[in-house]
């Protein structure tokens, strides 16, 4: 069966900066629009991490809001109430990758199980999923609030194994976040790695069993 990561991975994290900074009031966003979209995925993973270690779950729309927070002090733009919020609308209903769509459902015609194992709580998941219109491809959406603590840690990819009853190496998972590859093969899942931007691997344990540069690529041939 196929598992994919969302943010990042189906959806496209990048799409909301990008679309506001064309918008009329949002000016401000013009010439920084990428440097923000870069500092809030960051934060808002790095808050995840901190939180989970910390045992202090929130959830992932609130850790979301706070990056963004964060991220738009940090370029001066705290008080615009304005692209604050339409940021936030514009990420709470993100664009998926353009070629997604039709790789699920070719998957799902091929008779393939297919989840999306995710850091969002069940609500933002589901909202995502349906704006983007993919929702109709998938068996699960599988959140890791029902265990206060994101990925990596082990618990949440097993999320998966018990769900579908099925063993770590029955699963190929699908992410373009390094380090969630990584925690995802340590426990035991096949792994491919969507490197749509040609970054560096990290230097973290175990490697992708693939490397591609789109879904399509990662599906194609391992789906015969
Ligand atoms: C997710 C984040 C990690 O969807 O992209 O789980």
């Amino acid at each position: 069966m196929f598992v994919f990561d969302a943010y990042g991975t189906l959806l496209d994290v990048d799409s909301a900066a990008r679309q506001a900074a064309t918008e009329q009031g949002m000016e401000a966003l013009k010439e920084n629009w990428r440097p923000i979209a870069k500092g809030w995925r960051e934060r808002q993973l790095r808050y995840s991490w901190l939180c989970s270690m910390m045992g202090k779950y929130e959830d992932f729309w609130e850790l979301t809001t706070r990056a963004l927070d964060a991220t738009l002090e940090e370029h001066a733009l705290a008080s615009d109430y304005n692209i604050r919020n339409r940021l936030l609308s514009l990420y709470s209903e993100l664009s998926a990758y353009d070629e997604v769509p039709e790789v699920l459902a070719n998957l799902r015609a091929d008779g393939h199980r297919l989840a999306v194992l995710s850091n969002a709580s069940p609500s933002m998941l589901e909202k995502a999923v349906m704006s983007a219109g993919i929702s109709e491809w998938f068996d699960e959406l599988l959140s890791v609030d029902v265990l206060k603590c994101y990925k990596p840690t082990p618990a949440v990819y097993q999320l998966v194994t018990e769900r579908f009853d099925c063993a770590p190496r029955d699963v190929t998972f699908f992410s373009s976040n390094n380090w969630d590859v990584s925690g995802a093969g340590a426990f035991g899942f096949k792994t491919i790695w969507v490197n749509r931007a040609g970054a560096a691997w990290d230097k973290l344990p175990g490697s992708p069993d693939r490397i591609v540069t789109s879904i399509a690529e990662g599906t194609k041939s391992a789906a015969h």
